[in-house]
């Protein structure tokens, strides 16, 4: 019989300590995991180290990837270093929590499903979104019926942090995020939000990609994610061949239909993802500005709101919550329970496995190829 270890027995290193490697850090320490290795380029790791308490700091991840103290390697650096960084770790013989999206392409992100099989370890892909109870809970209730067959679905995922031209990040460079960019950074969450609660992917696309600012200034010197422009910094002209928007009709493998907005120029949303579900006996809404709330819609009778962990809000993100209602639980917690979910797989624990596996993220990188074609030609293309 297989055993089952404590998560807390289980060892952490985080790869990259931009935005979300400390995210990822402080969830972990919440779980009482222990991080013992952070990594960064140049003297940014021995930095983060020293700042978070980390015992031990590398430059070179392939370093990290060889010390004893590590057991689940977290990659939290820029995209096109995901592919690379995953195969390593599973050679390694490392489990993986790797940052979305999962590569650059499909022909990376097929490598890495094989890999995941050969190396018998647990590859996470960490689209946390999964993880907020209300999700977890819509996902119970199209599994249950309650909501009837689903006849389609509407939403958008929206930002402001790139609305000026001269907001600046690695993600508006192809050769760093990948070719399309607010659909892949931010686009994949609401698809693979959404195949989740359906349990149905998507099948075709019919895409409009936009580009707002033809051309942006790029300050002179590296910038940090959701830094702001300063008056003193200078700045080069270069030309933006990724998506600021983009608007997008999907159908599912279920027979429903679909209707996703995307944008990083849509100013006063901050990080707004919105998704309504649109059913044959009743439809949910929820949105993430106001995390613990969701909205039942009825033809006849009044609407409803039903409150996070009260009867009403449904059992689906039972074991995934810790806080009693009107204690919010927001982003921070989606990684602790995404993380939970993840190392209780890799300790043999019980329990589903709800967090998105090497394989899904392999299927968000089809779709957006998929996206990215059918801008080109103007037509429906199917998922591959
Ligand atoms: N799940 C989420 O909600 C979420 C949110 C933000 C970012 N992300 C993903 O996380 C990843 C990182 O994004 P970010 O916003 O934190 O970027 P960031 O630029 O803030 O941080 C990236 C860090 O990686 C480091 N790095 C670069 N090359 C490296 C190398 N070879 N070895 C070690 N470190 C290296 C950089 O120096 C930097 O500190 C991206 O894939 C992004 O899509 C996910």
């Amino acid at each position: 019989m297989k055993s089952i270890q404590s998560i807390h027995s289980l060892k952490a290193g985080v790869i990259g300590t931009g935005f979300i490697g400390p995210v990822h850090v402080e969830a972990l320490r919440r779980l009482g995991v222990t991080v013992t290795a952070i990594c960064d380029v140049a003297d940014l790791g021995a930095k983060a180290a020293a700042r978070l308490a980390i015992p031990h700091a590398f430059a070179d991840y392939r370093d990290l990837l060889t010390s004893p103290e590590v057991d689940v390697v977290h990659i939290t650096t820029p995209n096109r270093f995901h592919c690379e960084m995953s195969l390593a770790a599973l050679r390694a013989g490392k489990h993986v929590v790797c940052e979305k999206p999962l590569a650059m392409n499909t022909r990376e992100t097929a490598r890495i499903v094989a890999a995941t099989r050969a190396a018998k370890r647990v590859f996470a892909v960490n689209y946390n979104v999964r993880f907020y109870p209300a999700v977890l809970a819509l996902r119970r209730l199209v599994e249950h019926g309650d909501l009837g067959d689903i006849i389609h679905v509407n939403g958008s995922y929206m930002q402001d942090w790139l609305f000026k031209g001269t907001d600046y990040n690695w993600r508006l460079l192809p050769k760093e995020g990948g070719k399309l960019r607010a659909v892949a950074d931010i686009g994949t969450h609401w698809m693979d939000t959404v195949s989740f609660i359906l349990g149905a992917g998507i099948q075709s696309v019919l895409a409009d990609l936009a580009t707002w600012h033809k051309t942006r200034q790029r300050p002179l010197g590296e910038v940090q994610t959701f830094a702001k422009a300063d008056a003193k910094m200078k700045y080069a002209t270069y030309r933006v061949q990724t998506d600021d928007f983009a608007s997008v009709l999907l159908r599912f493998a279920n027979g429903a239909r679909g209707n996703l907005g995307v944008s990083q120029v849509a100013a006063g949303r901050k990080n707004c993802i919105r998704i309504e579900i649109y059913g044959s006996k009743k439809s949910a809404w929820w949105c993430s500005e106001e995390p613990e709330t969701l909205h039942f819609g009825n033809r006849d009778g009044a609407n409803e709101s039903a409150v996070r962990a009260t009867p009403a809000f449904g059992d689906g993100a039972a074991g995934l919550m810790d806080y009693p209602p009107g204690h919010v639980e927001g982003f921070p917690d989606t990684f602790k329970m995404n993380f939970r979910n993840i190392y209780t797989a890799i300790a043999g624990g019980p329990g589903e496995r709800l967090f998105a596996s090497a394989n899904d993220g392999h299927q968000e990188v089809a779709v957006c190829e998929a996206i990215l074609k059918s801008n080109q030609a103007r037509k429906w293309v199917s998922v591959l």
